[in-house]
């Protein structure tokens, strides 16, 4: 079943409209892939060898490794290119979005009426404070951040984020750009075939590319999602309801949860744990043990740690902190993950933590057999890498039997 954003609830774009966006995607998978592998044998051929002679030893960080790069032409170019098509991305698609802005409202008020009683729902609070990590910039240099809104109905930040996506990921999240939630559902479904979650929880769903697909592979299981972005929510449901896919979304932070004690089976989270400040990350990690079952499982998707990956990967992969609007990715990558978990209640046994080729390109018998190894970390780990990619994964089970 696919789970593409149908038309309904998308902007139309122009044919000029269309070519900038197809150019901005080529851009991103030339700078991310070419320009990468160049800017890499720069730093093995001649960078690395000239630290290793003036320092008597190899780099012992990305933080090194960045003090020499920071002084390199093949750094200023990549960086450049990089952001500059960051802000393509967005620049490709807000006009279209804009024109359409007020018939995508009312398409998305009509979805949400749920006349063919698809079932899920949208609870927004009137009174909610959007955090301060959200508002404070344009994360990822998206103009309006996460949250902004045009107007009472406004659907524009979802519908900004659907498409900018698409054009950023340069199909390395799937034709229906949800393969991390394909991914990391369908390990939990074939690594534990005993585990029969009957209520999961997607936090920082933005419009709910990764939840859906957990709605899908557990169908009997009752899918709940939070974010803190109206308009962002207003369209998950949305598209939700247009892809007949249940999905009860509600505005709420992950910091400071309404659900009740021992509520969910699973607590999930992808590409959201670097957008918190840590203090926010450790009331996370305790809302998720919170809410969780005993037996439930939290699971998120994110970069691997910096203790996980070498000094020249961990530079690549903290350059959002710097140039991106995205200045806590470093500071969480720096944690011990399997310390976040145990601080919030978990038991350092029951910690768990995977890479997985990513199950839509993959398909279901070659991702089958990947369930059960062990991690592996190379420059294919959990980076935007044209030439493969391999999600990570981390979390625990809340001690104690499934009650
Ligand atoms: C990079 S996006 C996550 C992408 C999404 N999980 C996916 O897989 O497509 C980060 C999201 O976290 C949300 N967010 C930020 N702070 C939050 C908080 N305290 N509680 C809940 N959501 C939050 C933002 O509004 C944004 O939608």
């Amino acid at each position: 079943m696919t789970q593409a954003t149908p038309d309904v609830i998308r902007p139309r774009f122009t044919r000029d409209e269309k070519a900038r966006k197809s150019f901005t995607s080529s851009l991103r998978a030339h700078v991310l892939g070419t320009q990468a592998r160049r800017m890499r044998e720069h730093y093995d051929e001649v960078v690395q060898p000239q630290f290793q002679r003036t320092h008597g030893r190899l780099p012992a960080d990305g933080q090194e490794v960045r003090s020499v790069m920071k002084r390199e032409r093949d750094f200023h170019f990549f960086s450049s290119v990089r952001s500059c098509a960051q802000e393509m991305v967005f620049a490709s698609v807000i006009p279209a979005v804009e024109r359409d802005m007020e018939e995508l409202a009312s398409r998305a008020s009509e979805l949400a009426r749920d006349e063919q009683g698809v079932g899920g729902s949208l609870t927004l609070d009137p009174n909610f404070q959007v955090p301060e990590n959200v508002t404070r910039l344009d994360v990822h240099l998206a103009p309006g951040s996460f949250h902004a809104e045009w107007g009472d109905d406004d659907v524009s930040a979802g519908a900004i984020y659907d498409s900018a996506t698409r054009v950023f990921a340069f199909r390395q999240f799937g034709d229906d750009m949800n393969d991390i939630g394909m991914t990391m559902s369908n390990f939990v479904r074939l690594r534990y075939p005993d585990f029969k979650p009957t209520k999961i929880l997607d936090c920082g769903c933005t419009v709910g590319h990764n939840t859906l697909p957990w709605a899908t592979t557990f169908p009997d299981a009752e899918m709940h999602a939070i974010d803190v972005g109206p308009g962002l929510l207003r369209y998950a449901h949305a598209r939700a309801q247009a892809l007949e896919i249940p999905v009860h979304f509600h505005q709420m932070s992950a910091t400071n949860m309404a659900f009740e004690d021992n509520s969910f089976d699973v607590v999930f989270s992808s590409m959201f744990l670097h957008e918190l400040p840590l203090k926010d990350i450790k009331a996370f990690f305790k809302e998720a043990y919170r809410v969780l079952r005993p037996g439930g499982l939290l699971i998120n998707m994110e970069l691997p740690p910096n203790s996980r990956t070498e000094p020249y990967q961990s530079f690549h992969l903290d350059w959002d902190t710097y140039y991106n609007n995205e200045p806590h990715y470093k500071p969480f990558r720096d944690q011990d993950y399997p310390s976040l978990c145990v601080g919030a209640g978990f038991e350092a046994d029951d910690c768990i933590e995977v890479t997985l080729p990513r199950y839509t390109f993959v398909g279901e018998e070659e991702f089958s057999q990947s369930v059960h190894k062990p991690a592996v970390f190379d420059n294919s780990t959990g980076r935007m890498n044209p030439k493969g990619t391999r999600w990570y994964g981390f979390g625990a089970f809340k001690a104690g039997e499934k009650a």
